[in-house]
């Protein structure tokens, strides 16, 4: 079956997180992605966070699946000549170097397009054009700078990051469809273009609903779903607001049979409205169904902590999994909190391809993620991720390049 990216060649200039997921996207949909790395060393990723000595790490290999590696060195006269004919070869360079290194290599925008008008090229930066926009970023530094930081942890302690990498991967899923947009408007203008994702921007805009608060504040000078609400007080910007769930259905993180032992006995629990005669009778108190200081999601609102603790009365009588059974029975919106180790031992996510097991030559069997978005036209195979320099010879022949003139290049140290 044909994939639906097949026949798109990207040159793959990323590193590190956020370049590397949006080419292993493209590469799942069937892109032939040529990654390209500094000879000798490679992506810095390959020796960080080694449990293997000598073995490419998990950090790189989860994050460059179904990618073909070549070393270049892009500085050497010789192998600036040989990423020029892979310019003109490709139809898609992602990059996400510091802000500049692209221009300092002698590969401007301006001499991409002599070089192939085509070429669409998409970059990460930390920032868009600002202030900012000539400095180093990294997932943290992005979260902070995007309002996630602010927004995320309990109003008695300092801001906190997630653990969900959305300044980098998110950055990717950005860049990734700013990629495949430009690529469709190229089938009908014929131009390449340049596609820009801001790690700041990324994260931002994962964090749209936190805006809306600050406006929302900013009108009434309290938002009553809020854990500040009613005894607390709000200051001039959205604050911390714990497990609040944040929209107008409100839920809380609340403790399972085994929480003092169990790190993760814990299941999230939404009042839905509309399930709340149920919710009500799941955990003995049918009282709350009629009684107007409770019946209506606008009466609940201040009473909120009174009630999960009455719901957390429940749960923690029964395990995380048989809450989820009991509650799903009545359809009440409701989450186990899932370790890693759990995650990585669900044979339903195996199923599906979501978690997947990987051969690799050196460090043999590996867990990683598969692709999240299925294609029914377009299944994906995830495929190991590739040695340091493991196609530079097929790729060079793919140039037109001789086997006399590669090992010539090799030998000046321009691959
Ligand atoms: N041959 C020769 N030189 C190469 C090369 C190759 N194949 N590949 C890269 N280089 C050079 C670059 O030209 C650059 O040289 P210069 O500084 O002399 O211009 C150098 O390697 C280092 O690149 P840089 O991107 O500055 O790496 P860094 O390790 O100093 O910084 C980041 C890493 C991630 C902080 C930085 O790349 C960045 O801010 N990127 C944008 C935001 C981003 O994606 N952050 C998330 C990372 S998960």
């Amino acid at each position: 079956m044909g994939k639906a990216l097949d026949g798109v060649r990207i040159l793959d200039f990323t590193h590190v997180q956020s370049g590397p997921t949006c080419t292993q996207l493209l590469a799942w949909f069937g892109a032939d992605v040529i990654k390209v790395e500094r000879a000798g060393a490679g992506d810095i990723t390959r020796e960080q966070l080694r449990d293997i000595p000598d073995v490419d790490s998990l950090y790189f290999t989860m994050l460059n699946h179904n990618k073909r590696s070549v070393t270049i060195d892009t500085k050497n006269p010789e192998g600036k000549l040989v990423l020029e004919a892979l310019i003109q070869k490709c139809d898609v360079l992602v990059e996400n170097f510091a802000p500049g290194a692209l221009d300092r290599m002698g590969f401007t925008w301006e001499r991409i397009q002599e070089l192939n008008p085509k070429m669409i090229v998409a970059s990460v930066k930390g920032f868009g054009p600002g202030p900012y926009e000539d400095c180093k970023v990294y997932e943290n530094v992005a979260q902070c700078a995007g309002g996630a930081a602010s927004t995320t942890g309990f109003d008695d302690g300092p801001p906190v990051v997630s653990g969900a990498q959305i300044g980098d991967s998110g950055t990717g899923l950005h860049l990734a469809l700013g990629i495949v947009t430009a690529l469709y408007q190229r089938t009908m203008t014929g131009r390449g273009q340049k596609v820009l994702a801001a790690m700041q921007d990324g994260v931002l805009n994962l964090c749209r609903v936190k805006l809306r608060d600050q406006q929302r504040l900013e009108r009434t000078g309290v938002m009553k779903e809020y854990p500040q609400y009613p005894n607390g007080t709000f200051g001039e910007a959205v604050p911390r607001a714990g497990n609040a769930s944040g929209g107008g259905q409100p839920g809380w993180i609340l403790k399972c049979k085994g929480w003092e032992a169990d790190p993760n006995a814990y299941i999230y629990f939404i009042t839905q409205a509309p399930v709340w005669a149920k919710i009500c009778n799941v955990i003995g108190k049918e009282e709350w169904a009629t009684d107007p200081d409770y019946a209506t999601p606008a009466a609940r609102l201040p009473r909120l902590k009174e009630i999960f603790a009455e719901v957390e009365r429940w749960t923690m009588s029964k395990t995380k999994f048989e809450a989820m059974e009991i509650l799903n029975k009545y359809d009440i919106p409701c989450g186990p909190i899932l370790s890693m180790k759990e995650i990585a031992e669900d044979p339903s996510l195996r199923k599906t391809g979501t978690i997947v097991e990987v051969d690799h030559p050196t460090r043999g069997k590996y867990l990683t993620v598969g692709n999240p978005i299925k294609l029914s036209d377009s299944p994906t195979e995830v495929t190991r991720s590739p040695l340091l320099g493991e196609h530079t010879d097929e790729v060079m022949a793919e140039l037109g390049y001789s086997l006399e003139q590669i090992s010539a290049l090799r030998v000046a140290g321009a691959i």
